[in-house]
């Protein structure tokens, strides 16, 4: 529609290249070299590359037709209007696991809490900010979808009060009582079993010790088909960082342990896995 504004002579060459099949990515508006604020702007590399790259996968992916929801970010939880208790999760790892879906094929929902991450073209972003917020958006989203990627790093607790106001500190240090918040991924394997879908729900565990223990305990607590340990006490891997170390765990197979790796191909390697537990 940008260009029924423009010249007849762009019009026409526009609709030539819509016959022939042609995929228009821009103009974008904003500032011109001319000095003039408008739309002309050639679209960003980075939007380029996400739709060249949405355009491929969408041919012939393997998870062509499959819908993926992925969570990634840290959830904040209100002290009061000004203050929030949150982690150290910059959303990297679950972006590139939207990412990767997107590149097998699969149309993807990212339920995000991350803040300054660019959301990878093509995935339909829901923005939250707390574990219940992102509950809500889960459990909605997961109704018609066939996989779930938890990568979020959920908050297990909330303060009990919201402050309506700004705390003074004339007030002296207040106590916050803290209260649990939901566990999204037992809501999800409930609502599963009640009505059949996702189909293969994959969790995150982040732990500083008895890593293989510990995650084992939540691929059963959770109802899990695959669960990622995620050693988070090394500097390289886990929270923030551009790297990760992870072992794959499954209820009836070995333990699949991953050297350290870039985010992304750590997100190759578990869309890979689910590949074959949809199959
Ligand atoms: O975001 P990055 O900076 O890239 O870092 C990536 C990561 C370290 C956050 C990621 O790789 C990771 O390990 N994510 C899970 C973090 C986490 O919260 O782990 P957990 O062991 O506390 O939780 C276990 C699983 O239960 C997770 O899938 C979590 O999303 C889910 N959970 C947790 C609490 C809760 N109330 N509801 C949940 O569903």
């Amino acid at each position: 529609d940008v260009y029924k504004r423009q010249h007849p002579a762009t019009a026409a060459n526009v609709a030539t290249l819509n016959e022939r099949g042609a995929v228009l990515v821009g103009p974008e508006e904003g500032h011109l070299a001319s000095g003039l604020v408008a739309v002309g702007r050639m679209s960003e590399p980075a939007r380029l590359l996400g739709e060249v790259r949405l355009l491929l996968s969408r041919q012939n992916g393997p998870l062509a037709g499959r819908k993926i929801v992925v969570t990634a970010g840290g959830t904040r939880e209100a002290i009061d209007p000004v203050r929030y208790l949150t982690n150290r999760s910059s959303g990297k790892q679950g972006y590139a696991l939207a990412q990767a879906a997107l590149d097998a094929g699969a149309e993807v929902t990212l339920v995000s809490s991350a803040v300054g991450v660019a959301p990878p073209t093509g995935a339909t972003v829901i923005a939250v900010d707390s574990a219940q917020e992102m509950a809500d958006a889960v459990l909605a989203a997961v109704r018609d979808a066939d996989v779930l990627l938890m990568a979020a790093a959920v908050a297990d607790f909330r303060p009990a009060q919201v402050s309506q106001q700004k705390i003074k500190k004339e007030g002296g240090a207040p106590v916050i009582e803290l209260t649990p918040n939901p566990d999204i991924l037992q809501l999800v394997w409930k609502q599963r079993e009640a009505e059949g879908s996702p189909q293969v729900v994959v969790g995150f565990a982040a732990e500083t010790q008895d890593l293989l223990a510990n995650a084992g305990g939540k691929l059963t607590r959770k109802g899990l088909d695959l669960i990622v340990a995620n050693n988070v006490s090394q500097a390289d891997a886990g929270f923030a960082v551009d790297t990760n170390r992870v072992t794959l765990l499954r209820a009836d197979a070995e333990p699949e342990i991953l050297p350290l790796m870039g985010k992304n191909a750590v997100a190759e390697e578990i869309v890979g896995r689910v590949e074959l537990l949809l199959a």
